[in-house]
């Protein structure tokens, strides 16, 4: 291991925290920020929004709150795209994008400040020409590719409301999500790379498209795959006729900025909307505190943008800070296990955010494929997406970080827009496992089942509390019962994270999703979408999927099948595996599947996956008594034994 390069960290006692060289670098220092965001969090984001902003007209009440609503700069006027590029353009040259492509043939592609600008413009004037307004939904279907950024920024350009769909998602998965949304363009690829192999897109594109409101598929050219069909566009071939300039649409604070599906309790993901002017607020700050971002920096956040990471810290934050995003394409470990240290050693990678599944895989590759490289280049650690454990943390700040960088465990979601817990780079500490403090301005809370604040250690639920934060949500599309129900049924006044937590020495420590959620890999997946899935299956009569532990993924999906058709079998547990694929995409795929007579339920008939759960890993499972089928359980128990 070369452990060159400035030490950003110290130790006292068994904890981290920022050393001289980090305090004179960082953009905030001083943990009075905390004390003093505390005493007025309206004013204090109003200050941050309107210095770290390009507004074209102030707004006239920094926060208003009608519960379960609020609304952050109300009256204020931008324009995203606006934020994100034309203000860098100064410095036209400046890299903002840095594509890593998979065929080790390809060399990787820089574009700047300049020619993101125009790319946008002309592709927005592409949107425009196809009948694109204001307020019009766009169906984003790409894998990690430029154009998969162009698109996002033309659709704020001009105010369209951009829906990003996981490229690894199913055909079904994306059709449900454009029909939620009633979207008109579709923009896609023919496919892309990954593990060596080209993956085509197009077909489930195309396929989700049909009996849709999509009018249009924009097909962007990657692996040069065939794209036929009477309303499909070439995006390159559009892009050339376009013309180069497009005026931004002035946009109101709280018009919606985009959509994201994510998986709730119920078996259909829901949309999460962001507005502009408090999304970006929050999008801009928590990259310059929480990451330490400086225009001259690199930041390479390794999430794909069908999630809200790659959204956040993959494009938006950097290019609103003017620094430059780097993105890849292909498998984290594809040619070998060197390849993301190679990439951050060539592009002198300061920034890096990954989650913890990646990081118990790397801990478990040959380690010369990570400290045969030069990581000096960096300056601040981040994870995100699940609880990060004690060896992965000490692991990642010791052979990534060479003992140099703190380490900086975010804890947010796709509903909070931008990070809310984490210690903060110039002010720490940083303590495995521990996710942090509040973001300065926003309030968290741990609370009982009534809502009261647990006694000082003891787990209970997250909650936030008003001001809320302005990247926080704004709603469900199409769904105000759902985001009720979801978010503010619980607790009234306080927004429910769904998950639980404990202070640790004034610290908040994330302990996990408190609802039917599973984290596979850092992927949101509820447990009813699998087993709707499943369900949907002409051989299943009934279904139950719970999160199991993982070594390195965290949680993988286990089902337990109860037949209509045909008899247990290696066979057939493949094939409903791969069904489950077909109706969402591979990350959902069960791990195993196990046949069972009959499902633990209470008389209600609710799964009694805590039981489920108990079971699989060996422990003997309590409150058998609510049962209404106790013999159930012995079944269940033979048979996760005798197949394991
Ligand atoms: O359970 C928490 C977990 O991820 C959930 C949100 O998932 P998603 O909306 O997909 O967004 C993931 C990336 C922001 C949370 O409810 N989670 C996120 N970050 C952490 C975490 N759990 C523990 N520690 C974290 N740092």
């Amino acid at each position: 291991m070369k452990k060159k390069g400035i030490k950003y960290v110290i130790k006292k006692g068994n904890e981290f925290y920022p050393s001289d060289e980090m305090k004179k670098i960082a953009n905030i220092t001083d943990a009075k920020i905390y004390e003093k965001a505390n005493k007025d969090p309206v004013k204090f984001w109003g200050d941050l929004a309107k210095k770290g902003l390009t507004w074209e007209k102030d707004w006239n009440e920094t926060y208003t709150e009608k519960l379960p609503y609020f609304q952050w700069f109300k009256g204020g006027k931008l324009n995203f795209s606006v934020n994100c590029v034309d203000r860098h353009l100064a410095n036209p040259n400046k890299t903002a994008l840095i594509w890593i492509p998979e065929p080790k043939d390809e060399k990787p592609i820089k574009i700047s400040y300049g020619e993101l600008y125009d790319k946008i413009n002309k592709f927005a004037n592409v949107l425009k020409s196809y009948g694109i307004k204001k307020g019009d939904i766009v169906s984003i279907y790409l894998p990690m590719i430029p154009e998969a950024l162009i698109s996002m920024l033309a659709c704020t350009r001009i105010g369209a409301i951009h829906s990003v769909v996981f490229s690894a998602f199913s055909a079904e998965a994306l059709k449900a999500r454009i029909e939620d949304g009633k979207a008109k363009i579709l923009i896609t690829s023919d496919g892309y790379y990954r593990r060596g192999k080209p993956e085509n897109l197009f077909k489930k594109a195309k396929q989700a498209a049909k009996k849709t409101t999509i009018q249009k598929i924009i097909v962007a050219k990657r692996t040069g795959t065939k794209t036929r069909g009477r309303n499909v566009l070439d995006f390159n071939e559009e892009i050339e006729k376009a013309s180069s300039y497009c005026k931004p649409e002035i946009m109101n604070s709280e018009d919606t900025m985009f959509l994201l599906y994510t998986s709730g309790t119920t078996g259909k993901p829901k949309g999460i909307i962001h507005d502009t002017g408090g999304y970006a607020a929050q999008a801009y700050w928590t990259s310059k505190w929480n990451f330490d971002l400086h225009p001259e920096d690199t930041m390479w956040c390794t999430a794909d943008i069908g999630w809200v990471t790659g959204h956040t810290y993959g494009m938006y934050g950097p290019l609103l800070v003017g620094a430059t995003s780097l993105i890849y394409e292909g498998g984290p470990n594809f040619p070998n296990p060197g390849r993301w240290w190679k990439i951050i050693q060539d592009h002198k990678v300061n920034v890096f955010y990954t989650a913890p599944t990646a990081i118990r895989m790397f801990m478990k590759a040959p380690q010369k494929w990570i400290t045969k490289y030069d990581l000096s280049s960096l300056k601040v650690l981040g994870s995100v997406g699940e609880p990060i454990d004690k060896e992965s943390w000490m692991w990642y700040f010791r052979t990534v970080g060479g003992s140099r960088c703190p380490i900086i465990d975010t804890w947010w979601q796709t509903e909070t827009g931008g990070t809310l817990i984490n210690t903060i780079p110039g002010i720490g500490p940083f303590v495995p496992t521990v996710s942090g403090k509040s973001f300065p301005g926003t309030r968290h809370s741990i609370v009982d089942d009534e809502g009261r604040p647990t006694p000082k250690g003891k787990p209970g639920f997250l909650v936030q509390k008003s001001p809320f934060a302005p990247g926080m949500l704004h709603g469900v599309f199409n769904n105000h019962k759902k985001y009720v129900d979801t978010y503010w049924k619980k607790f009234k006044t306080m927004y429910d994270t769904s998950d639980g937590a404990y202070l640790q020495n004034g610290l908040i420590r994330i302990t996990g999703r408190t609802d039917d959620v599973m984290k596979v890999a850092g992927h949101r997946l509820a447990t009813a979408e699998v087993e709707n899935a499943i369900h949907d299956n002409k051989k299943v009569d009934d279904v139950a999927v719970v999160p199991m532990p993982d070594e390195i993924r965290g949680q993988v999906p286990m089902a337990f099948v109860v037949l209509k058709k045909g008899k247990p079998s290696k066979k057939l547990e493949q094939e409903l595996r791969k069904y489950v694929d077909i109706k969402i995409g591979p990350t959902a795929r069960p791990k195993r599947i196990f046949f069972v007579s009959d499902i633990p339920k209470t008389r209600s008939g609710k799964i009694m996956r805590r039981i489920l759960k108990a079971l699989l890993i060996n422990e003997k499972p309590k409150g058998l008594m609510t049962l209404v089928n106790p013999e159930s359980v012995d079944e269940v128990k033979r048979i996760i034994n005798s197949n394991s």
